[in-house]
């Protein structure tokens, strides 16, 4: 889990790097190098990887969550009051499902429409014209609450895999975790609503 994890970060990293090339407006880069990464030879392989590494991550989460429920199949005798388990992990599976549901959404929207249309897609119009409608941008917006939570307990847990999540180093970690499960959500988020708000049509 941790290994995907970390791929899958990296690609948010990556994705969110080019998506924010959509500020500098319709004859910005974000197009051009959409079509450039889309005639890309290698692209193909590297699409296949990436959906590998979120269905692998999604396989191994659900059989870890089911593991745990096996192992415990009453629950706590007393509900609510651990301390050490916190709500982002408790909550992971399900902030994982919503991951899971908005990609499909997601895809549906920007992926599909560019790869599989048929014709030359503007992506950066395509873009624009969703997220001119106010559901979409609130949705979005919710979504990106949700990845965060779903980030914050990911990165702790990728340390405390590794076993670099000792006493000495945790606080280094925890305030480097803030800047992946704050900032990257964050810089999703800024991106819908600029849009909506700065009227991009
Ligand atoms: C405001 C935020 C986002 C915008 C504007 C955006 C935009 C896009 C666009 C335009 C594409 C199609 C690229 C192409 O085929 O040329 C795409 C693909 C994709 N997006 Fe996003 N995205 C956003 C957030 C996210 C997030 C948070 C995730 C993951 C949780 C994600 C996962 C993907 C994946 C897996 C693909 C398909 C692979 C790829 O083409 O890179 N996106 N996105």
């Amino acid at each position: 889990m941790a290994l995907t994890g970390f791929f899958l970060v990296s690609f948010l990293i990556f994705h969110l790097t080019v998506n924010l090339f959509l500020f500098e407006g319709t004859g910005g880069d974000f197009s051009k190098f959409g079509a450039f990464l889309g005639s890309f030879p290698a692209i193909r392989p590297i699409e296949w990887i990436l959906f590998g590494g979120f269905i692998l991550h999604f396989c191994l989460g659900a059989y870890v969550w089911l593991k745990n429920r096996r192992a415990r199949p009453h629950g706590y005798g007393v509900k609510g009051t651990s301390k050490t388990i916190k709500l982002s992990s408790r909550l992971s599976i399900y902030t994982g499902l919503a991951i899971l549901a908005f990609l499909a959404w997601h895809l549906l929207q920007f992926f599909v429409a560019s790869r599989f249309s048929g014709s030359t897609v503007n992506m950066y119009e395509l873009v624009a014209r969703e997220f001119s409608l106010l559901y979409v941008v609130a949705l979005y917006e919710l979504f990106f609450v949700i990845l965060g939570f779903h980030l914050k307990h990911g990165f702790q847990a990728l340390f405390q895999s590794l076993g670099l999540r000792t006493a000495r180093y945790r606080g280094f970690i925890d305030a480097v975790g803030v800047v992946i499960w704050l900032l990257i959500p964050a810089g999703f988020a800024s991106i819908p609503l600029v849009m909506y708000f700065g009227g991009a049509r």
